[in-house]
């Protein structure tokens, strides 16, 4: 079978790395990937946004199954796109993808099925958004609506905070047409983990429980990243409180997707608050999370190909579903200046020796040039390893990491912490 995947990071490059270990693939494409995933797979200089040169692509080399990595094609619509055009893909369809592609259908998704998550109200009114802050009170969650490349959730400690991402988000317009509409959040506090589902549209199954690291440095401060790290499984997680999610979570909005009537079969990425009032969803994504990716599917059993082909003939039922009982962790290392401006082009070193320490280790912005791998983006590399207990895994993976030298990186050191401490 021949496989087509869209996307170009650490996520993607765990999935070419599982869906290469399937025996019934014979050929993986990436569009447009990067230097760890040439390793496996046949790159193709196509974006992953571009819907019409990825369908040509598909057509042509007459893919089996496409897998589409980020949310932006999926919420713009690829996969009602391949499905016209007769090729199978999974993800969700453009209605499915408002799951994240909307922040306010999201919401009023959770409000519609009751599923637990922070009292909202929605605008797309500036002025009404601004008195809104009077009746309320600080700390206040201010999302855009639509996509902002992770950056549309502001954190505000105060109401003059908050002021400004109004303004920024309705007025300046810093995320274009994604801050239209605005949602008011009540803040939630508790710690934070992410369940990703695979969903048929009839059946389920669950990846195990991780928890990624948001801020930058370590103690959870500075700014928010895509994600510096993450590891599984997490230990808060018992089972009283899995019944709980599941039950409370977890089957409603499986249940309230199905009456929505979005076709396709996809990833439902869960992220959960723990709060002395019990779970609640932050949000909803509609694709792997990454770097949750990177340490769900080293743990994962089964056959990846088939479970995401089978996916996409409502057939989930069919196939083995298993995860190992080990722990595994992904530490991220990054470019100097990460999430804000950095250089890009720098020399990599030492992953020979990172592997012989017992990592592996996934590609996230590197690329070649004059026949070297260099750094290509802010998160450059997720150093990954899986052992009997956390802090076997943590010990490898960090090993790994000092194997590893490129200017002007850095990683936090305190990744997994939390899940030794409960
Ligand atoms: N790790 C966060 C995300 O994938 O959105």
């Amino acid at each position: 079978m021949k496989v087509l995947i869209v996307g170009g990071g650490g996520r993607e490059h765990t999935l070419v790395w599982k869906l290469a270990q399937s025996k019934k693939v014979d050929k993986i494409f990436a569009a447009p990937g990067n230097a760890g995933i040439a390793e496996l797979a046949e790159c193709v200089d196509i974006a992953a946004e571009d819907r019409k040169a990825l369908l040509t692509f598909a057509l042509e080399k007459k893919i089996d199954l496409t897998v589409i990595g980020p949310e932006a094609p999926l919420v713009s619509g690829i996969v009602d796109l391949f499905n016209e055009n007769g090729l199978r893909i999974f993800g969700f369809d453009s209605r499915g993808a408002l799951l994240e592609g909307s922040k306010v259908w999201a919401k009023e998704f959770m409000r519609k099925y009751k599923i637990p998550t922070g009292d909202f109200a929605a605008f797309d009114d500036y002025s009404s958004a601004q008195k809104a802050l009077d009746i309320g009170s600080p700390p206040y969650v201010v999302k855009a609506d639509g996509l902002a490349a992770g950056k549309g959730v502001i954190i505000c400690e105060t109401r003059e905070e908050a002021r400004k991402a109004i303004d920024s988000m309705m007025k300046e317009k810093a995320f274009g047409e994604a801050g239209a509409r605005v949602v008011i959040e009540e803040y939630l506090d508790g710690p934070e983990l992410s369940i990703l589902a695979i969903f048929d549209g009839k059946d389920y199954r669950l990846f195990v429980p991780s928890q990624d690291h948001k801020r930058a440095f370590e103690n959870d401060e500075g700014p928010n990243t895509g994600g510096m790290g993450a590891y599984a499984p997490v230990p808060l997680l018992d089972h009283d409180l899995s019944e709980k999610i599941r039950i409370e979570i977890i089957e409603p909005t499986l249940n309230g997707i199905q009456a929505e009537e979005v076709t396709g079969a996809g990833v439902i990425y869960f992220g959960l608050i723990i709060t002395s009032d019990g779970p609640k969803v932050l949000e909803y994504n509609c694709r792997f999370g990454d770097p949750e990716t990177q340490v769900i599917l080293p743990l994962f059993k089964g056959d990846l190909f088939e479970i995401l082909y089978e996916a996409t003939n409502k057939n989930l039922e069919s196939v083995d579903f298993e995860n190992s009982e080990d722990a595994c962790v992904c530490i991220v290392m990054a470019s100097g200046g990460y999430p804000g401006a950095y250089e890009k082009g720098f020399a990599i070193s030492g992953l020979e020796d990172a592997d012989d320490q017992g990592s592996i280790v996934f590609h996230a912005g590197t690329a070649i040039k004059d026949n070297k791998l260099v750094t290509n983006g802010g998160r450059v590399l997720g150093v990954t390893a899986v052992a009997r207990t956390l802090r076997e895994a943590l010990d490898k993976a960090y090993r790994g990491v000092d194997s590893i030298e490129f200017e002007g990186h850095f990683h936090r050191k305190d990744i997994g912490h939390k899940g030794l401490e409960s």
